[in-house]
């Protein structure tokens, strides 16, 4: 009996790997994260499958649904929105798996910063202008931010930043922002990232907050020069005269053929 998390995507329901949609179809148990992963995902689950919502679930009762899957050796589809690797609440049920001496596999999924960007047309990393993406969190309820990880001091770096989770304080963003990005800073919040209902805001800094009034839960916030869609050199990698291992160029390339 194996559980496999399965990164669900960003909403649109063909955004999921083979390797998801598949291991859904093949699982007579499918746990899923609530409202935003799509349910269009749950009609490939084969029929008679128990399939539970585990939004209204404390730790506890999620673990005893697997574990009542486990008695009966039945594998367990695990779905959580967009990537695991961020925000997805996998580290805990693994802890508590491992525990258990139940084995997991894990597939990954389209994290809703990619889903955001693709949205946008635009790539966060742009030569001369950014070479890192930040993706973050402004502290919540439920979740503090370790001291080290203030917005103001990723905001120092000038790196594209991803702000997840955090709509609700985009007045707190955008003041903690200001002095770091300056007011003509481009950003773009993306509401429901390749939902049917998408929809993008793009302002500068100083007046982000005024456009997108009204914009609530399920959105990102980008910023960052590189959100600016010209402005930026070429790579290196295509130049015509860089000499490299796939495309050697000149009497002595580096990387004879
Ligand atoms: C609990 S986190 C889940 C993150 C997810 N694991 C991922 O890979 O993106 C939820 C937050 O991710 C962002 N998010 C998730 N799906 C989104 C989408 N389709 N469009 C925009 N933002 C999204 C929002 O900031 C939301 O508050």
């Amino acid at each position: 009996m194996t559980v496999h998390f399965i990164g669900a995507g960003p909403g649109a329901a063909d955004l999921i790997t083979l390797r998801g949609r598949d291991l859904i179809a093949a699982c007579p148990v499918c746990l899923f994260a609530g409202s935003l992963v799509p349910q269009a995902l749950l009609s490939h689950c084969p029929p008679g499958a128990r399939v539970v919502n585990t939004a209204p679930l404390s730790l506890d009762q999620i673990i005893a649904e697997i574990a009542a899957a486990d008695a009966a050796g039945q594998d367990v589809a695990r779905l959580h929105s967009g990537d695991l690797s961020v925000w997805s609440a996998m580290g805990e049920q693994l802890r508590r798996l491992r525990a258990l001496e139940i084995a997991v596999q894990v597939v990954p999924g389209v994290p809703s910063f990619a889903a955001a960007a693709a949205a946008l047309e635009t790539e966060l990393t742009l030569p001369g202008v950014a070479q890192s993406v930040v993706l973050t969190r402004t502290p919540g309820r439920a979740s503090s931010m370790p001291e080290g990880e203030r917005l103001a001091a990723f905001a120092a770096t000038g790196a594209t930043l991803a702000i997840h989770l955090s709509i609700q304080a985009l007045d707190r963003v955008v003041a903690d922002l200001l002095p770091h990005y300056g007011p003509d800073c481009p950003v773009a919040v993306v509401w429901r990232a390749s939902w049917p209902d998408q929809r993008i805001i793009r302002a500068p800094l100083s007046r982000i907050e005024a456009e997108a009034q009204g914009i609530d839960r399920t959105a990102l916030i980008l910023v960052g020069p590189a959100l600016a869609a010209d402005g930026f050199d070429d790579s290196r990698l295509y130049a015509a005269d860089y000499d490299r291992r796939y495309r050697p160029v000149g009497d002595a390339p580096r990387f004879p053929a």
